[in-house]
């Protein structure tokens, strides 16, 4: 397991891509060299009232330069998200990382893989698709606006879904799959809930291995507060009742190990 620190990092750059949705380098001393495709960091706010960090997933890694990529959208005014969206290049954030476990790419190794994302857990696959060493074919799912889908492009075929129609399949992730026919051994997934169920669902159906990533509402972010718990299968070793601890025991969990 990777050995996470808590650092003050500085921005590199920050750029919005999309409405609401900014992408922002970070330059690290330490959590670039640690991390792994899947995992994510917790930043800090500097407004004093707001005293727990945000989980942002790894959308790229850096390690020659130590920089990572986020990709995050902004929930809300006077939110954290709001705040980071404001911050220039050079100004320090304290972030603690990396967290998290990842996707376990040397499981699928050599296989036909979906790399599947929904909306803002879009980002997290972008790095997975870097590293991963398979036949991988990328399924993304947006409401309307698209963002980061031609980064995509220099790791396999890419497939859209849109709500309104508007770029590819006019629908969601699952209509991608059954519109182009496509086939795969296993899938890695991140996105909202419902588009999670309908993927365990279907990879039960086909008797394939998926993994998913579970952006769950989360507080500590270190596995303390128990914040962040999803219903498992298994009796958790820690909490002794079928919990499992988002931020400590995933995001990251075989879709047959979690209800969802
Ligand atoms: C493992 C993980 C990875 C994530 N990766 C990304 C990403 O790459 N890009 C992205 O845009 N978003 C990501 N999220 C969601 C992101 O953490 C929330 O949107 C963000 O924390 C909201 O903070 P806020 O200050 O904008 O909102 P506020 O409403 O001010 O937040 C209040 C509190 O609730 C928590 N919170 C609110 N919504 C969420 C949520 N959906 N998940 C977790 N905590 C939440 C906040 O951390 C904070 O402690 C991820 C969440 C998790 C758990
Ligand atoms: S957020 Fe505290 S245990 Fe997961």
């Amino acid at each position: 397991m990777s050995k996470k620190v808590k650092e003050s990092c500085s921005i590199v750059s920050q750029e919005c891509i999309a409405t609401d949705i900014y992408s922002m380098w970070l330059k690290t001393e330490n959590i670039a060299q640690e991390a792994a495709p899947g995992q994510f960091v917790s930043l800090y706010t500097r407004d004093g009232s707001k005293l727990l960090p945000r989980p942002i997933s790894l959308c790229e890694i850096d390690k020659e330069k130590g920089m990572l990529r986020l990709v995050y959208r902004v929930t809300g005014k006077g939110t954290g998200t709001e705040e980071f969206s404001r911050l220039h290049a050079r100004v320090p954030v304290e972030t603690l990382g990396p967290l998290g476990n990842g996707f376990p790419l040397d499981e699928v190794k050599g296989k036909r893989v979906f790399l599947m994302g929904g909306g803002i857990g879009i980002p997290p696959m972008l790095e997975t698709a870097k590293q991963l060493d398979a036949d991988k074919t990328m399924i993304l799912g947006y409401r309307d606006e698209l963002f980061l889908n031609t980064e995509f492009e220099a790791y396999g075929k890419v497939y859209l879904a849109t709500e309104d129609g508007s770029a590819g399949t006019k629908g969601n992730v699952m209509d991608a799959i059954r519109e182009n026919g496509l086939e795969a051994d296993a899938i890695f997934a991140c996105g909202p809930t419902p588009m999670l169920r309908a993927i365990k669902a279907y990879a039960l159906e086909k008797g394939i291995p998926c993994w998913i990533s579970m952006e769950e509402r989360m507080a500590c972010g270190v596995g303390a507060c128990l914040g962040c718990v999803c219903q498992s299968k298994d009796v958790d070793e820690h909490s002794k009742v079928h919990n499992k601890r988002v931020c400590k025991d995933g995001p990251v969990f075989l879709s047959t190990e979690v209800e969802l």
